[in-house]
């Protein structure tokens, strides 16, 4: 019979080999191919010493296809929880080197414990994505595995943050379940994203593709919106996932934690006074007043490559964490189209999931025409704006800085679509359309039609008929902007607005 002391060896003796994964070979070429492995980026995400790993001795049941023979130590998914700036997360990290990541029933039941773990406790989930997909040999059992995960990821949606990051291939229907989740991080040329790969494609179109055109980093960041982030290396997204956290709480009923960095929430900028060119279709650097207005100048963009002409980020006001909208005048002029309007409608309905203050910064010439934006359904998307700031009931603060016309100015929440304060600069011009295209219209043949204009101009291209009918709360010097804004957050502080009672809306999609 084995004594106490060999027990506790023999128990060692498993641990270590799980932790080898799928053997030092595997493991070689993981890093020569600039990849971390699955135990190293859950080392780089939580806090050091801090990850408690679940399930280790779980491995698989198939005997398909010589199965019964593969070993697959920790079931190609690393799975537990830790602490990230003292937090409790939950993270599941896939395993490349064993069975290449792939997913298995028992290896699915692993990540769908920690999910179900993550929404009891009310605590952010990460997910690292590094798999060949559904694992072949267990057939329907895989992909019950994956329809098991993606029925957590909806039921955890808007109660944790959930958050996912792909780090190597994430291909076929596993696509999914980081599609449904807040936010993708993904690595620049190490991870790679597609419903259908390559050579399915060329052999059913003849279209030729390499797998990083098709859906690496850049694509998904640029071109499909898919993912919210482009990091240069597993170490740097780690980073940047941590930084994401810090911003958001742990679930929809807590507070975001506030950080306050010391800056002055009475702090002036007189250069916002001299920001803005006097001819009104000059373009100048929205980022430049985020910049300027928030704490420490520090906001953390998500989306940064797609929809330019709108920006969307997180930041702090004296402290506590705000989702910030702006209008982008040096892109498209800061146009709204379908894409910005689909990114705009997400982020704001995180924001809101997550009692994260929404502030908008307004300088918005319209929805950008087209025969492109129309057939695109720019009517259908463009009202998913429209509907998610009407819907949000957190804190939501306005302010106009220059164009403001038409359904866009509805569209970057006015106050008839609940802006609980709504703040104008001088500059503001709150009207149905730019004087050039009201003139076209109304005053079109007139012998004193630039006399007519001019004084559109000069009534209709400020802020003071809006604030007249009490449309504008406040109108402010642009270098006010920051104390004005933390002000009305404060005021704010204690809102509670109900809404209807319904199952859910129906958000035009
Ligand atoms: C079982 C798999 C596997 C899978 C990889 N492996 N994918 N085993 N099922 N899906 C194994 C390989 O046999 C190999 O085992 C090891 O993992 C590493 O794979 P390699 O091919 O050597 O690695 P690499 O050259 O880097 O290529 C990676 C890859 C390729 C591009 C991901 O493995 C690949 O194309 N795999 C299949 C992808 C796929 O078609 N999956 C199904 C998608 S459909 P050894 O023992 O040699 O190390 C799907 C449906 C989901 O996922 C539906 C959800 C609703």
């Amino acid at each position: 019979m084995a004594t106490i002391q060999e027990k506790i060896d023999d128990l060692k003796k498993r641990q270590e080999k799980v932790k080898l994964g799928g053997g030092q070979k595997r493991v070689d070429k993981q890093h020569a191919s600039g990849k971390l492995t699955a135990r190293e980026r859950v080392e780089k995400l939580l806090d050091p010493g801090t990850f408690v790993e679940l399930d280790q001795f779980v491995t698989h049941r198939c005997t398909n296809f010589g199965m019964e023979t593969i070993e697959s130590p920790g079931e190609g998914v690393v799975t537990g929880y830790g602490t990230v700036d003292g937090r409790l997360v939950y993270v599941f990290a896939q395993d490349f080197t064993v069975i290449g990541g792939s997913l298995g029933e028992m290896h699915a039941n692993k990540i769908v414990k920690v999910q179900k773990l993550a929404l009891k406790m009310g605590a952010p989930l990460i997910g690292i994505n590094d798999s060949g997909g559904a694992r072949i040999q267990e057939a329907v059992d895989a992909l019950s595995g994956y329809g098991k995960i993606f029925y957590q990821n909806t039921m955890a949606s808007g109660v944790i943050p959930q958050i996912s990051v792909i780090m190597g291939p994430c291909a076929g229907g596993a696509v999914y379940s980081p599609a449904l989740t807040d936010f993708i991080y993904m690595v620049k040329n190490t991870s790679q994203m597609f419903i259908t790969g390559p050579q399915v494609i060329k052999s059913v179109t003849a279209e030729e593709v390499t797998a990083e055109q098709l859906g690496g980093a850049m694509t998904h960041n640029s071109t499909s919106g898919v993912a919210h982030f482009a990091t240069e290396n597993d170490d740097d997204c780690m980073q940047q996932v941590r930084y994401l956290l810090s911003f958001l709480p742990s679930n929809n009923l807590d507070e975001a934690p506030v950080v306050n960095k010391g800056d002055d929430p009475n702090r002036m900028d007189e250069g916002l006074n001299t920001l803005l060119p006097d001819n009104p279709n000059q373009p100048y650097n929205m980022k430049d007043v985020i910049k300027s207005v928030v704490d420490n100048g520090e906001y953390y963009e998500v989306h940064a490559h797609y929809a330019q002409n709108i920006i969307t980020c997180f930041a702090r006001f004296d402290g506590q964490p705000v989702g910030i909208i702006a209008n982008q005048p040096n892109n498209m002029a800061g146009c709204l189209d379908i894409n910005a309007s689909d990114k705009s409608a997400r982020f704001i309905r995180f924001c809101d999931a997550f009692n994260l203050p929404l502030v908008n910064l307004v300088d918005v010439p319209g929805f950008l025409p087209g025969t492109d934006q129309e057939y695109g359904g720019i009517i259908r998307h463009g009202a998913k704006m429209l509907y998610a700031y009407s819907e949000a009931t957190v804190p939501k603060i306005t302010v106009i800085t220059r164009k403001a016309y038409g359904g866009s100015y509805l569209a970057m929440c006015s106050q008839d679509l609940g802006a609980d304060q709504v703040l104008a600069w001088p500059s503001a011009e709150i009207a149905v359309m730019g004087p050039a295209g009201a003139a076209n219209i109304i005053f079109r043949g007139d012998a004193d039609a630039e006399a007519k204009t001019a004084k559109y101009v000069e009534d209709f291209a400020t802020p003071y008929k809006a604030a007249e009918r009490g449309f504008v709360d406040q109108v402010i010097e642009p270098k006010e902007t920051r104390p004005r804004i933390i002000t009305a957050l404060n005021m704010l502080a204690t809102k509670r607005e109900q809404r209807p009672a319904k199952k859910h809306g129906s958000i035009p999609l």
